[in-house]
């Protein structure tokens, strides 16, 4: 059995990063010139994955709301596809969510950036968010919310919830997918972003393509 090794701690200043590092009691480093990172701001690290606007409530009964939403997570690819998300209390898509049992992911363009964080800094309670923003809401196939239409919305996926068991611990929802949309071509000619946790932001770039490699997981593959 491989003996552990053990990180040896130096208390050296790095910060070669251009990545801000939140002021830290301790400031230690080890010998990779790791600095140490305050455990209540790994969200930061750990967030990326592109920022989403969720639609919740219903396009019938005019109660549907918009809101942003940086905290999701894939569970399972398919048979079903299974979302994650963080949505709490502190939101009035909350309980829209929570009586409809059904809501639209969907994914902006960074083309409508400010637009992103506007709606996450309002609330549902006090403005017609589809109204004030423009966007056009669209009758979804499954789901009583709306698409989220416009030029600067990447894709749609409607979803219901089809986990509830971690709502009052976590406020985490595992939703189900149940039919999505993109936009044609998106990948040519629009961007997604990602939050970094504190109201700045990273624009997808480069793409790496490393698909030769990806020997054992050829299934995820066109
Ligand atoms: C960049 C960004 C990311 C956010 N991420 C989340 C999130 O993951 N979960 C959440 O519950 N609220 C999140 N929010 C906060 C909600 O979007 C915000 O509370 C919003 O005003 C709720 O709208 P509503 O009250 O109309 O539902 C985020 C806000 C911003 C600006």
């Amino acid at each position: 059995m491989p003996r552990k090794r053990k990180a040896s701690l130096s208390t050296s200043e790095p910060s070669t990063s251009s990545h801000k590092v939140p002021n830290t009691t301790t400031t230690t480093t080890n010998s990779n010139s790791f600095k140490s990172y305050p455990a209540s701001k790994i969200y930061r690290l750990v967030e990326p994955g592109p920022i989403l606007l969720v639609s919740t409530g219903s396009l019938t009964q005019k109660t549907h709301n918009l809101m942003t939403l940086g905290f999701h997570m894939m569970l399972q690819h398919d048979t079903p596809a299974l979302i994650n998300i963080c949505l709490g209390p502190w939101d009035a898509s909350f309980n829209l969510l929570s009586s409809t049992g059904s809501c639209v992911l969907a994914i902006p363009d960074v083309s409508i950036a400010e637009s992103v964080v506007d709606i996450g800094n309002c609330s549902g309670d006090e403005v017609d968010k589809w109204t004030k923003f423009g966007f056009e809401a669209i009758p979804a196939a499954k789901v009583e919310a709306p698409l989220v239409g416009g030029e600067g919305i990447i894709a749609n996926i409607e979803c219901v919830v089809h986990d509830r068991g971690m709502v009052d611990k976590y406020n985490l929802w595992v939703l189900r997918a149940v039919r999505a949309w993109v936009r044609e071509g998106f990948g040519e000619r629009m961007k997604m972003f990602h939050h970094r946790g504190d109201g700045r932001f990273t624009v997808d770039g480069e793409v790496l393509d490393l698909r030769s490699r990806m020997v054992k997981w050829r299934e995820f593959q066109d």
